[in-house]
């Protein structure tokens, strides 16, 4: 049996990027700035810009998924972008050194190249709206169908619908504030072991999944199929 490839998860935080690619075949190394005990894969606690690069290039794949709130849609508005790191463009330099295929993965109006954008709409058993944006060294074809967003849950008394929506079966947004029950969150985004915070912060594992199965189609050189719309 082919040995399971290599991949390391920088800014892996409770580590839903992690779970997806760990589903999609690769074996899974954690980096976050921060302790991670819910993490499920090795961790490893360390500054992901102060890596040595040939521990980097030990493994077969990147992804990185650094903190987004200076390209957030709240610090647009808000013009205190300028507070929080911009760490984008070193991670992108970082990662084109080493030479390995990678995935740089971040909030919509985050200065990517060329990204996909992946939205809950298009994984079925996911029920959260949570558009996330990849960026990739090699090609990936998106999901071609992007369906109109559902009506969502919400707790808001002031909205029209406040009443009419169910957590168990409507789709959420996983927000700051939120909109509904964290274990609703949990189910909605396929990710059972994380808390309320580290949701706010994950990729729903699907959307790692879908990403790892092309780029293990890279690794070991076999066509991308292509995808047909429902
Ligand atoms: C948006 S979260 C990542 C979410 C994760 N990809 C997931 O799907 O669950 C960003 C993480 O970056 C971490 N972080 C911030 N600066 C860092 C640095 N310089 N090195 C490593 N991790 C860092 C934060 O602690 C946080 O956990």
């Amino acid at each position: 049996m082919m040995a399971r490839p290599r991949l390391l998860d920088l800014f892996c935080c409770a580590g839903g990027a992690g779970a997806g690619y760990h589903a999609a075949g690769f074996d899974v190394t954690g980096v976050d700035i921060t302790d991670q005990p819910r993490y499920p894969y090795e961790f490893i606690r360390a500054d992901a810009l102060s890596l040595d690069p040939s521990f980097i290039t030990s493994f077969d794949a990147i992804h990185a998924s650094p903190p987004c709130q200076a390209y957030s849609v709240t610090a647009k508005r808000t013009g205190n972008g300028g507070a929080w790191p911009r760490l984008i463009e070193p991670v992108r330099k970082m990662l084109e050194r080493s030479g390995l295929p990678y995935v740089i993965e971040n909030v919509p109006g985050a200065p990517l190249r060329n990204p996909i954008v992946l939205c809950g709409t298009m994984f079925p058993g996911l029920r959260v709206i949570r558009h996330r944006l990849f960026e990739t060294n090699w090609t990936v074809q998106a999901p071609l169908h992007h369906a109109p967003h559902p009506l969502c849950h919400t707790l808001d008394r002031r909205k029209n619908h406040f009443g009419c929506t169910n957590e168990w079966r409507d789709f959420v947004q996983v927000t700051g504030g939120g909109n509904c029950s964290v274990a609703a969150a949990r189910d909605a985004m396929q990710a059972p072991w994380m808390s309320k915070p580290e949701l706010n912060e994950a990729i729903p594992p699907a959307y790692a999944e879908f990403i790892g199965r092309s780029l293990l189609r890279v690794i070991r050189q076999t066509p991308e199929p292509v995808i047909v719309n429902a």
